[in-house]
């Protein structure tokens, strides 16, 4: 009997901690983007326990070898106590990067990340990785591997900010920061990663001719990571691109300001790559490249609430480079304000590839002179030698247009430039109104595309 009262609060204890297999409980409803994100720090409380409805109370007492009625109220005090403990939220453990010897004094802080991740990972309560505010902390390239115990949220408060020896990047040559093989991670809290990119940026051959093409580091990758949230951060000068999804399976991606110069080299904001089910949104894009590219092995994509400018715009691709084969299907973006952006909304295809892009929606899109608006490449030649002409290219399918208004700084407005071997189907545009930012003209071009339309769309095709 004894016993059994002592393992009752045991009891509670574990089926009050947050439950893994929680997160895992994601579910796709009839809408192919819905997203069913629980809450990392989820527990289940016992509601209709209550110690008084049962009779546990009294067998103590009866089982108590010292029924002296001031010992009786403690032993009782301290069953409550004991409940209160166990029926409480089990707290996550706080990780202070400064208590592990974070120094934010110029010098390194690597190390002090390292241990302090390591720390925050083997917590099997849950644990909270605290980046102090007001500070800068400089590191060097550093894997925050997985799998954790537990749920982990990572609150950069303070600045990140990257080295600027190349050689610390010895290792590998194309990351800094690197998050791999996390399950339930949660990285927020308003603050600053700087990738620090201008060196970067002076080595490219984009910038100066003279010198070999080589990658850059990605300032933020993750990498096989589910049931992820990446919140309410600034990410900035990225090296080469600024936020990598790969291979990582339901992602909330918001509130996220991404910049960089205009003029800065390949400095995409948010690359998704092979990965299944996110949701970027509420996110102010402004860099050297694609606001957005999306590659393939990419399924169920929405991006929502997009602010782009300067950069290249919203991209689908490159897709099918040295003749590989690329999926990508079910995208959706849905209010889009592009600015000043040499493209808007792109599929861009190389010659010689297989495989797909389809079911595409472009929608609710505003354009502030931009110069291609719409625009389906499948001629896509990014290299210093031309491309050579083949037959065979990623099928374009599905793809629908609506509610794209605003201005060309090109007279093309509208371009279809599809393979002759495999025309662009079902493309559907209905609701588009681009008109020239200068005085000229706004037309479409449109090569080996079957179309159809709806509403009023202007530009049309004209054949
Ligand atoms: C750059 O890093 C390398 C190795 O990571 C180191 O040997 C070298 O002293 C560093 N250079 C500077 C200027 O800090
Ligand atoms: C529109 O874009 C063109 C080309 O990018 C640029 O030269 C021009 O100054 C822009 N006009 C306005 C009004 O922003």
């Amino acid at each position: 009997m004894f016993l059994k009262t002592h393992s009752l609060p045991l009891l509670i204890t574990l089926i009050s901690l947050p439950f893994p297999s929680c997160f895992g409980s994601y579910r796709l409803s009839e809408d192919p983007f819905h997203i069913d994100f629980r809450q990392a720090h989820a527990y289940r409380r016992p509601t209709t326990y209550h110690p008084y409805s049962r009779t546990f109370g009294v067998s103590n007492q009866r089982n108590y070898h010292n029924p002296n009625p001031a010992n009786l109220f403690n032993y009782n005090n301290e069953i409550w106590s004991r409940l209160d403990r166990a029926r409480a939220p089990v707290a996550p453990k706080i990780v202070n990067v400064d208590d592990f010897g974070a120094k934010a004094n110029g010098r390194d802080d690597s190390q002090a990340f390292k241990t302090a991740w390591k720390y925050a990972c083997s917590s099997s309560q849950g644990a909270i990785l605290v980046v102090p505010k007001n500070k800068i902390y400089h590191l060097k390239p550093i894997d925050f591997s997985g799998p954790c115990k537990s749920a982990l949220v990572m609150k950069i408060y303070g600045t990140i900010k990257a080295t600027v020896n190349h050689s610390d990047y010895k290792k590998d040559g194309r990351r800094w920061l690197y998050f791999e093989n996390v399950q339930n991670l949660k990285v927020e809290g308003g603050g600053i990663i700087n990738g620090n990119g201008r060196t970067w940026w002076q080595k490219s051959c984009k910038i100066n001719k003279a010198l070999p093409c080589k990658e850059a580091p990605t300032a933020v990758t993750f990498y096989k990571c589910s049931n992820l949230r990446v919140a309410g951060l600034r990410i900035k000068n990225a090296q080469q691109m600024h936020l990598i999804f790969q291979k990582c399976v339901n992602v909330k991606a918001f509130n996220l300001f991404v910049i960089a110069p205009g003029n800065s080299p390949n400095t995409d904001g948010i690359h998704v790559t092979e990965t299944q089910n996110i949701n970027i949104k509420n996110c102010v894009i402004r860099t050297g490249d694609d606001c957005i590219s999306i590659v393939s092995g990419s399924k169920n994509v929405r991006a929502t609430g997009i602010t782009c400018g300067p950069g290249h715009g919203i991209s689908i691709g490159s897709l099918g480079a040295r003749n590989s084969a690329a999926h990508v299907s079910n995208v959706i973006v849905n209010r889009a304000t592009l600015s000043g952006t040499t493209n808007g909304v792109r599929i861009k295809t190389w010659q010689g590839g297989s495989g797909y892009a389809k079911n595409i929606k472009f929608q609710n899109i505003v354009m502030h002179n931009v110069s291609n608006p719409i625009i389906i490449d499948q001629n896509y030649c990014d290299q210093q030698k031309p491309c050579s002409k083949q037959v065979s290219a990623v099928q374009v399918s599905d793809v629908l247009y609506q509610n794209i208004r605003g201005t060309s700084a090109s007279n093309v407005a509208v371009k279809f430039d599809c393979s002759q071997s495999f025309p662009c189907r079902g493309i559907f545009l209905q609701d588009v109104a681009l008109r020239p930012q200068e005085e000229d003209i706004a037309e479409a071009s449109c090569a080996n595309v079957k179309l159809s339309y709806r509403g009023n769309v202007s530009p049309p095709c004209s054949s």
